[in-house]
């Protein structure tokens, strides 16, 4: 099958013929139909986020389940599914209080660019090639996890869906499952790419009155006006700080989300909230990145929370998110400025680093 292999770190993605191994016990095998281009697949091209090499990239995918390995129970063949990139093994302690994507065994296996037992089902000429997050599903077909299959109906064009598979867990449940939005609130989100953008709708599905859209670049703050932010910032015209103060009656926002993943965008997201206030950081940063806060500016009662793939429980907010799309009441179309061929894997990396598309779509 064909797949988008990365070999070496800042080289172009090679697009070719792999192996792939039948599902082993607990295992799935999926057709893909779709996948999104993320920042984090570009992050691991540029050696921003580590992975082992080579390894086949795509962590936002949907699909058509076409095999079932051994002790299978979640999903069956010709199920429709969404790709959660945090599969998880339902016995370690986070499994047991129900923090999921903080999974012991996942965490473990994640690094090492393997599926949960350890070994990778990817190969070329009887070489190993690595998963990206458990799934790799920029390729034709994925061994995966079940626990990584979320089930959802039919009638969901697999194109969309695929996006709920990362940015907008991740963007939509930092708001509503993270932050804990309250209705009526105030909140600004600095970056609005596919992950911010979905940051900004899950503030206003939660009733933020307030939302503030921040970004460098102008086409990204009316894609976030689309999405229902109520004031703009570029930050490389206007005051940053300053303006959010002014959009707060002085005060700062309730919740400031973090959406880029650079340590200096996560000082700034934390001078724009309130006294009391939560930042939240949602972008992945580079192991090497800091950030540095004024000590005493934790004597007013400011906190900093991290959010991974909106602390999801995937079996629940997925099909969620699903319901509320087709029901029109959050939006997933809107976030597609482009479709690629799974060939041209590069030109939409090219694309997301200039900036041009709120979200891609490789369409398998
Ligand atoms: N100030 C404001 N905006 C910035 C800055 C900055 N200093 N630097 C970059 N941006 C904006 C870009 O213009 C872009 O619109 O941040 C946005 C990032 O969007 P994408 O490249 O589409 O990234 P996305 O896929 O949304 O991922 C964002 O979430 O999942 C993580 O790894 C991912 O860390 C990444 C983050
Ligand atoms: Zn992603
Ligand atoms: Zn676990």
């Amino acid at each position: 099958m064909k797949a988008a292999v990365l070999y070496e770190l800042n080289a172009p993605v090679q697009v070719e013929d792999v192996d792939l191994d039948s599902p082993k016990a607990g295992e799935v095998r999926v057709k893909i139909a779709a996948n999104g281009v993320c920042h984090s697949d570009y992050s691991v091209i540029h050696g921003v986020l580590r992975s082992p090499l080579p390894v086949v990239l795509g962590h936002e995918g949907a699909g058509v389940v076409e095999e079932v390995g051994p002790e299978v129970s979640l999903v069956k063949t010709g199920d429709h599914v969404v790709l959660s990139f945090a599969p998880y093994c339902g016995r370690c302690y986070y499994c047991s209080i129900g923090s999921p994507v903080l999974c012991t065994n996942m965490r473990m296996t994640m690094g090492k660019g393997t599926l949960l037992d350890g070994t990778c089902r990817l190969k070329k000429n009887g070489k190993d090639i690595h998963h990206m997050a458990g799934l790799s599903s920029f390729a034709e077909h994925a061994v995966v996890d079940q626990t990584a299959c979320i089930p959802i109906p039919d009638n969901v064009p697999l194109d969309k869906a695929c996006l709920v598979g990362c940015g907008v867990m991740t963007g939509l449940g930092a708001a509503t499952n993270t932050a804990k939005v309250q209705p009526g609130s105030s909140a600004v989100v600095i970056g609005c790419g596919g992950v911010g953008l979905n940051t900004i709708q899950g503030c206003v599905l939660a009733g933020a009155s307030t939302v503030i859209a921040v970004d460098l670049m102008d086409n990204k703050l009316e894609f976030a006006k689309e999405f229902g932010a109520t004031h703009t910032i570029n930050p490389g015209r206007e005051e940053l700080v300053r303006t959010v103060r002014r959009l707060t009656e002085g005060r700062g926002a309730d919740y400031a989300f973090e959406v880029i993943g650079l340590g200096k965008t996560i000082e700034q997201a934390y001078a724009c909230t309130r006294q009391g206030g939560m930042t939240v950081v949602v972008g992945a940063p580079s192991r090497e990145d800091t950030v540095t806060i004024p000590a005493s500016s934790l004597l007013t009662e400011k906190s900093i929370k991290g959010s991974l793939y909106g602390s999801t429980r995937p079996r629940v907010d997925m099909p969620r998110l699903i319901e509320l799309y087709m029901n029109k009441r959050i939006k997933l179309d809107e976030l597609v400025t482009r479709t690629y061929a799974l060939g041209e894997i590069n030109e939409a990396m090219d694309a997301l680093e200039k900036g041009e598309v709120a979200r891609s779509v490789v369409v398998m």
